[in-house]
């Protein structure tokens, strides 16, 4: 059988994120209920009731793709591709573009799944960093040494999972640059764009700014839909339809129920409200942590997430932040996700977009283990 690169921190959290009493390892806000979700739409219930279980579209249903691509300047129904979550947007894109011994550029840290993916399908991975002692800001010159007139595809996250981190319009436009001279495409997985913590301007996407643009997106992080399962890819027609082609072999089409969900989450009159609302749980609870982090001496630094409901934070003790992470998980119930599933040790990646009454008692567990280790 051929070497598999699992998908570390997503096995740890499909294993443990039930099975804790405090789950700080997700990236997105508190979810939405159901109720919550179709309170004040007019109609949604009926509609909802009316609809056949029947198959959906199997690229998303018209409307859904019309409120998608409006989200997008220039883009149309027909450039969109929905998916089961921005992780089948992401696989079906490298199916259709990766082929062993292709080059690709990831940019690190990094939500892993590009990065374990082009191990497994025998690509040629090269990375580029995020740099920690610059605030996280990319480091372009490595960029532009990785890439070259074979690199197939370059794969950026932005906002970034875990740093939080935005990329300026100028560095946006340098990875363009790069990936244009390399005639390579620019896989953007935006999916936290709209969850931003600070500015008031959601996250402009990589897509309308060079030709060989595929935007990911996804109800999971700034809409708090992750039981919705839909994500999406946007992108020159002629491609999406190449990826559609293998979203037919692995998952044919999102459910109808979640398409029509999908269809009013992303409708003029509810996108704002649920925009609102991760940014609301992100800006109340920031605060709570940064302030924990204040009661623990000088133990813990961060640079402040500019998006996203996660903190990647850096710890000074000496201990392994796997072993830190199984600790905390068996003594204490709370799960989070180690540095080392980013490559990046001495780290803890942290939620924080979640009610108060959760967040505090489960940073409170955190702090009590960290007593516990400096003794
Ligand atoms: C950067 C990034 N991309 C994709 C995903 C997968 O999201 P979805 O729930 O839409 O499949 C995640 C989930 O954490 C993520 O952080």
């Amino acid at each position: 059988m051929a070497r598999f690169q699992p998908f570390v921190m997503e096995r740890m959290m499909s294993k443990f994120e039930k099975a804790v009493e405090y789950n700080l390892s997700e990236s997105g806000v508190h979810p939405v209920t159901f109720k919550e979700l179709i309170q004040g739409v007019p109609g949604a219930l009926d509609r909802l009731l009316a609809t056949e279980m029947d198959y959906a579209h199997a690229n998303g249903i018209p409307e859904l793709r019309r409120n998608i691509a409006a989200l997008y300047a220039g883009a149309g129904p027909e450039n969109v591709l929905v998916t089961v979550g921005a992780i089948e947007a992401n696989y079906d894109i490298l199916a259709a573009l990766v082929a062993p011994g292709d080059e690709i550029v990831v940019m690190l840290p990094n939500y892993m799944q590009i990065w374990g993916m082009a191990k497994n399908l025998r690509a040629d991975l090269k990375t580029f960093p995020l740099a920690e002692k610059f605030g996280w800001k990319p480091d372009l010159d490595k960029l532009r040494k990785a890439v070259t007139k074979k690199t197939k595809l370059i794969a950026v996250c932005n906002p970034n999972n875990p740093s939080g981190y935005i990329l300026t319009r100028e560095e946006m436009e340098a990875v363009v640059e790069t990936a244009r001279k390399a005639k390579a495409w620019i896989l953007a997985d935006e999916v936290y764009a709209g969850a931003e913590r600070v500015a008031e301007e959601e996250t402009p996407s990589f897509y309308g700014m060079y030709e060989k643009v595929l935007a990911v997106g996804s109800l999971s992080k700034a809409y708090g839909l992750p039981g919705l399962r839909a994500g999406w890819v946007v992108g020159p027609a002629k491609i999406v339809d190449r990826i559609w082609a293998r979203h037919e072999y692995i998952t044919l089409s999102v459910s109808m129920l979640s398409n029509h969900l999908a269809a009013i989450a992303l409708s003029p009159e509810v996108r704002p409200r649920l925009i609102r609302r991760a940014r609301q749980y992100i800006r109340r609870g920031y605060p709570v942590l940064e302030e924990w982090m204040k009661g623990q001496g000088d133990i813990f630094s961060l640079t402040p997430p500019q998006a996203a409901a996660i903190a990647f934070v850096r710890y000074k003790l000496k201990v392994n932040s796997t072993k830190l992470a199984a600790r905390l998980r068996e003594e204490k119930s709370v799960l989070i996700v180690p540095g080392d599933h980013f490559g990046l040790d001495h780290h803890l990646r942290i939620s924080f977009g979640l009610p108060h009454e959760i967040l505090r008692p489960a940073l409170g567990r955190i702090r009590d283990l960290f007593v516990e280790l400096r003794k």
